[in-house]
């Protein structure tokens, strides 16, 4: 195929020319097994966003015991190849810890954990996580409040304190809030325009807002809409991270398939990146052989920038002119 035929320029270097950040999730298995995901991983991107190893299922089994074997693993890889890290993520309803779904607790006990867990993470990688998905995907598909255990347990105002107390846990982190299905214009992308609005009034310390793009082939993106989502969520003074983006699409995949998936690619990020809004670009997974979409969508797949032998695929050089 021709496009594996001449030697891609690295993308972190174009990126680094445009003060750009673009990464990808890391998972830390790979990360300490694979070579050549290593040396893929630094040469391509400047940042990376530790897939699940920050999550709070995954840090504590036990309360008040800690294990951050993993994330340390993934942020001294970073350091060590003058990469930056987005921290991801502080408050979710998913990959929560045992102890805590199966708890008892009263509303303040809620929080008391809830303040716990902040400054327990973010103290450790202060300085060296830049910006923190603080609270994810706290709104259903149709605007309201997601029901979570977060929300039963501790009311409304966790949303808000994680907030606050994220930003005294460390003062130079860039806050972010995070969701899906919240890209293009939709009743789920008003209602996220309308909290980060009000969070914003309240003087909740909030910086960021983070687009996941997890976008599908058979459902083509409305780039013109992105674009103007974007440039409403800007004008609330927020910066906004493309965080979690890939193309999947149903497998298997054909090289005509691949070849629109390059186009969305393209089109999606040039609405991104057009008018300066957006400051990084984070894809879910270095290649299709790491990525989560297999598992979540079953019969679906090949949604990243290089195939499952980490080959670079036409959506990598699509990636490449676009940041050119
Ligand atoms: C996913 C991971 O990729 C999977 O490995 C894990 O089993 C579940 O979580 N939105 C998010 C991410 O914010 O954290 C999710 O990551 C994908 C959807």
């Amino acid at each position: 195929m021709p496009f594996f035929r001449r030697r891609l320029s690295p993308l972190r270097d174009l990126a680094d020319a445009r003060g750009l950040l673009v990464g990808v999730a890391v998972n830390e298995a790979p990360l300490r097994e694979d070579p050549a995901y290593r040396d893929l991983l630094a040469r391509e991107f400047n940042v990376v966003t530790p897939e699940n190893a920050m999550k709070f299922g995954r840090l504590s089994h036990e309360r008040g015991h800690y294990h951050f074997e993993d994330a340390d693993a993934i942020v001294g890889f970073a350091e060590s190849h003058g990469m930056r890290v987005r921290g991801h993520t502080l408050v979710w309803h998913m990959l929560q810890p045992e102890w805590l779904t199966e708890g008892t607790f009263s509303r303040q006990e809620w929080l008391d954990i809830l303040r716990e867990h902040i400054f327990t993470v973010m103290t450790r990688y202060r300085g060296r996580v830049f910006a923190w998905d603080v609270v994810n995907e706290a709104l259903a598909e149709d605007g309201s409040l997601r029901d979570t255990i977060w929300l039963r347990g501790a009311g409304e105002e966790y949303l808000e304190q994680a907030f606050r107390w994220a930003h005294e846990a460390d003062p130079a982190a860039l806050l972010f809030y995070n969701d899906y299905c919240a890209d293009d214009l939709s009743p789920k992308s008003d209602s996220v325009y309308r909290l980060l609005r009000r969070l914003l009034e309240r003087d909740v310390p909030i910086h960021g807002v983070g687009l996941q793009m997890h976008l599908e082939l058979e459902k083509p993106p409305r780039p013109k809409q992105i674009g103007r989502n974007i440039a409403r969520l800007s004008a609330l003074g927020l910066q906004v991270h493309v965080t979690e983006m890939d193309v999947r699409m149903k497998t298997p995949a054909t090289p005509a398939k691949l070849v629109s998936q390059a186009r969305i690619y393209r089109r999606v990020l040039r609405a991104c990146l057009r008018r300066g809004e957006c400051q990084a670009c984070v894809f879910w997974g270095l290649g299709d052989g790491h990525s989560w979409i297999p598992e979540f969508f079953p019969g679906e797949g090949a949604a990243l920038l290089f195939d499952d032998l980490s080959r670079p695929k036409p959506a990598r050089r699509a990636v490449q002119r676009t940041i050119r």
